[in-house]
């Protein structure tokens, strides 16, 4: 791709040399430099003009292409390749660690196994998920992280995560030098995370979590959040614990669950800076043979909670498309093995806009 736009550049530049090429006439002539009488400047001298500007604008263009190689590894395009890899063995990981807590974390084998058909996941499969730990928990992978908080941040920048979820995101943010609080309900997640958090920062300069629910972020200051990029909840699809606060617990309907993000987001508008870029990981799903395009639906509930969205990134080779042999029956379903999910970019406005979903 990049050598097809390199050629492409080349391309266009030969044609604007060509047209720059001063006319027939005034070629082999002595063309005067410097402006008329009259005022008026030589054609000659308008096109060196020109070609001058374009070789700059080439050379800066050429430039911030190889700064970008080096600051990512490549040129950032809005569908992103990123795999699991370096990054993430080398961090604390809550489902490799606390292999014991599985199923106090889970539920029985049988709710793990109608999450993950919910999800139009076949369970024999499920091992083969790679966005999936072994409990069909989503995973985040550090590289995901590392790559939005290297695009949309600066060290010393503060990152705010309303779903703490296994930390994945507090451990990167500590290794990108940014000033990190967040907020989870579920007690194993927290206690987990707070034993990590005192071994990667002990002295507390730059991590900050909260055992709590995220309608209520009272420990965070008002406009001091630059950077979020969080991982939502996934309804009922995703156990997570037992507490009726946690957004999508087991019973609520899915229009509830919409409800319980709009009122975090909304909980939490206050606390970022006018600038502040926030970015949610979506991927969308099925259940009960229907599918929500869960990315779809976030859009309205962030610009009532007083977000617009700015950009759209796909994210593909995460989540794991399935096994060949389960191609026949996805056919037959008239539906398609997914392999991307999202992130959804959006910055914060100043006046919260309404919305179809609860218009008063
Ligand atoms: C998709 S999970 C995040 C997991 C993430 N993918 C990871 O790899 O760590 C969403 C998280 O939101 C948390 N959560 C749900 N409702 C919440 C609430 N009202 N307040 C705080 N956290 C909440 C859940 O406990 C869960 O950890």
């Amino acid at each position: 791709m990049t050598d097809v736009a390199d050629a492409d550049v080349k391309a266009t530049l030969l044609k604007l040399a060509a047209d720059a090429e001063p006319p027939a006439k005034l070629r082999g002539t002595k063309a005067a430099r410097g402006p008329r009488d009259d005022g008026t400047r030589p054609r000659a001298d308008v096109l060196a003009d020109r070609d001058k500007m374009l070789a700059l604008t080439l050379q800066e263009s050429a430039v911030a292409r190889a700064a970008q190689k080096k600051r990512f590894g490549f040129i950032p395009t809005s569908v992103l390749k990123l795999s699991r890899g370096i990054l993430s063995n080398q961090m604390f990981n809550y489902q490799r660690e606390q292999p014991s807590k599985k199923s106090s974390n889970q539920g029985t084998a049988k709710e793990k196994q109608e999450r993950l058909k919910a999800m139009g996941v076949n369970s024999n499969a499920s091992q083969k998920i790679s966005g999936r730990g072994s409990d069909g928990l989503s995973m985040m992978p550090a590289e995901l992280v590392d790559f939005f908080c290297n695009y949309y941040t600066q060290p010393g920048d503060v990152y705010g995560d309303m779903f703490m979820g296994q930390g994945i995101r507090m451990q990167v943010a500590n290794k990108r030098k940014l000033h990190y609080y967040g907020y989870d309900l579920s007690e194993p997640f927290f206690i987990y995370n707070d034993a990590v958090r005192k071994k990667i920062d002990p002295t507390e300069d730059n991590l900050h979590i909260y055992h709590g629910d995220s309608r209520f972020p009272t420990e965070i200051a008002d406009d001091s959040l630059d950077f979020c990029f969080t991982s939502p909840p996934y309804w009922d699809i995703e156990y997570y614990s037992d507490d009726p606060r946690q957004a999508g617990a087991p019973g609520t309907t899915y229009d509830e669950f919409l409800r319980n993000m709009y009122e975090i987001m909304a909980a939490w508008h206050p606390k970022f800076r006018d600038d502040a870029t926030i970015v949610l990981n979506i991927n969308d799903f099925r259940k009960n043979g229907l599918f929500y395009a869960y990315h779809a639906d976030l859009v309205p509930v962030m610009r009532r909670a007083g977000y617009y969205l700015t950009d759209v990134w796909i994210i593909e080779g995460l989540v794991g498309g399935m096994p060949k042999a389960f191609a026949t029956s996805f056919n037959d379903q008239r539906i398609v093995p997914k392999v991307h999910e999202y992130a959804l970019v959006f910055r914060k406005r100043a006046v919260a806009m309404p919305t179809s979903f609860d218009d008063e």
